[in-house]
């Protein structure tokens, strides 16, 4: 065991907890919603424990009590989890002391396994900075901007759609099907293949979800496929297509993503044919379900709380900041994981060289510390320096301002065609401690 070491046991007896949050707009209380903070003492190592939602009240209890914990896993190493605002934004912006490279999830790889599977996520400074320089620039602001109408033309088709279906599984008919619309528009992919890209892109990323993959990580026997990403076979097929999508590209070059990645490296080098696999499989699972869990997560918000989704609808305008609060109050990818490159000390725990260090998002972003009332979810919070996507680290997600931008024009054009909605049925919620996402939200819809 690492450090002064101390497990989820020590805690004590298990005990339930939930807090109610008042919606406030202009300072008045209008309704009152349960935000459900869910066990205090649940085993966050677990992906069960998550299927019942995420769980806020460990969180809080472990911010509060030992903000940086040893935690044992089942048949692995163990992980220090931090779960204060201050902690995760000091490990992240210490790569040379809490380094990617030997894997960003909590599954244990030996050397072979992280060769083989290695992207721009699992490297440091300086050979990241290289690598990231050359996809980065297809990724900036200025030239996603460039995307908004067609995202936008994108997001109209999928709502009209759906457009007076009064019972819409929101997460079925809308969120899982604009991303990979939008994504295959900057991959310039043909449209008849993106259902296809969704389902392998789903069993990637959602490795840990019978429903999602027939290869569960923790349930059977993946060891064969350890030189994949995501340890799973389904990645073969999204390589070779990939694979295809760049042939393509070298013998006709266009504008988009996939062109600039065949370009050279600022030292002239270019990625190797596994490296551009590995980025194909990781942009397909990390541009899909991310944003559309995001999606459903904001449309929950706004269903409990109609007064916001009314005033939205009226004044587009303040979806610019309410994304950013959507953005921290979803927190979909729930950590990432870096292991110690030295012994250190952080949160007054001796950390060794070696230890996995797992960065809890969703716990910083609820840090009371950086975010006055973090279960109020307020559409005007400013400052907001979530760190939903990272925050002023070498690892920013690269897909930043595309998410903002997406979630902002999915909205612009969904709420003001919504007279009003209500929940139809029981949310169901992926079964990770990985991914926060809402696989079915069901809505009963009043259409204007
Ligand atoms: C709401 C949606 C999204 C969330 C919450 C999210 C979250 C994140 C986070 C937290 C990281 C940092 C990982 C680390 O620190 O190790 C990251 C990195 C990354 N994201 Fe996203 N992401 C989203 C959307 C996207 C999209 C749409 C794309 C691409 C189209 C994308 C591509 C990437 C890539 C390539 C990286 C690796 C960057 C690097 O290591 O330098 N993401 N994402």
């Amino acid at each position: 065991m690492a450090g002064t070491v101390t497990g989820p046991s020590s805690f004590g007896p298990k005990r339930l907890h939930s807090l109610p949050a008042v919606e406030k707009q202009g300072g008045d209380a209008m309704s009152v919603t349960e935000v459900e903070l869910g066990d205090d003492h649940a085993d966050i190592t677990r992906h069960d424990t998550f299927v019942t939602g995420v769980p806020y009240a460990t969180f809080d209890r472990l911010r509060r009590e030992e903000p940086v914990s040893w935690w044992d896993e089942d048949g692995s190493r163990g992980f220090w989890a931090l779960t204060r605002y201050r902690d995760v934004i000091a490990a992240e912006r210490q790569p040379e002391v809490f380094s990617s490279a030997k894997g960003i999830r909590l599954e244990d790889m030996d050397e072979e396994e992280t060769e083989a599977r290695r992207t721009l996520m699992e490297m440091d400074p300086p050979g990241h900075t290289r690598y990231r320089r050359l996809v980065s620039r297809v990724f900036t602001r200025k030239a996603v901007l460039a995307y908004e109408d067609a995202i936008r033309t994108l997001a109209r088709q999928v709502v009209d759609e759906v457009h007076g279906t009064p019972l819409v599984d929101f997460t079925d008919l809308v969120a899982r099907r604009l991303p990979m619309r939008m994504l295959g528009r900057l991959l310039d992919l043909p449209p008849d293949d993106y259902d296809w890209l969704v389902t392998r892109g789903d069993a990637l990323i959602a490795n840990s979800d019978p429903d999602f993959t027939d290869y569960v990580v923790d349930q059977v026997d993946t060891s064969a496929y350890r030189l994949l990403p995501f340890r799973s076979p389904v990645a073969v097929e999204l390589i070779g297509y990939g694979r295809e999508a760049f042939e393509a590209r070298r013998r006709h070059p266009s504008e988009d993503v996939l062109t600039a990645l065949l370009a050279p490296m600022p030292n002239g080098e270019h990625l190797s044919e596994a490296e551009l696999g590995n980025f194909f499989c990781l942009l397909v699972a990390a541009g899909n379900d991310t944003t559309r869990y995001s999606m459903a997560a904001s449309m929950k918000a706004l269903v409990e709380r109609p007064a916001l989704l009314s005033a939205l609808a009226e004044e587009p305008g303040r979806l610019d900041v309410a994304v950013d609060e959507m953005l921290r109050w979803t927190s979909v990818t729930m950590h990432f994981r870096r292991t110690a490159a030295q012994d250190t000390e952080l949160g007054g725990k001796q950390i060794r060289a070696g230890d996995k260090v797992v960065l809890w998002f969703v716990a910083a972003n609820y840090d009371p510390e950086q975010f006055p009332d973090p279960y109020h979810f307020d559409a005007e919070r400013r400052p907001n320096d979530h760190v939903t996507f990272g925050l002023k680290t070498p690892h920013l997600c690269l897909g930043a301002h595309l998410a903002r931008m997406e979630l902002r024009v999915l909205f612009e054009e969904l709420l003001p065609r919504i007279d009003s909605a209500a929940f139809a049925g029981p949310t169901e919620r992926l079964r990770s401690n990985f991914i926060a996402g809402i696989k079915h939200l069901p809505l009963e819809i009043s259409w204007k």
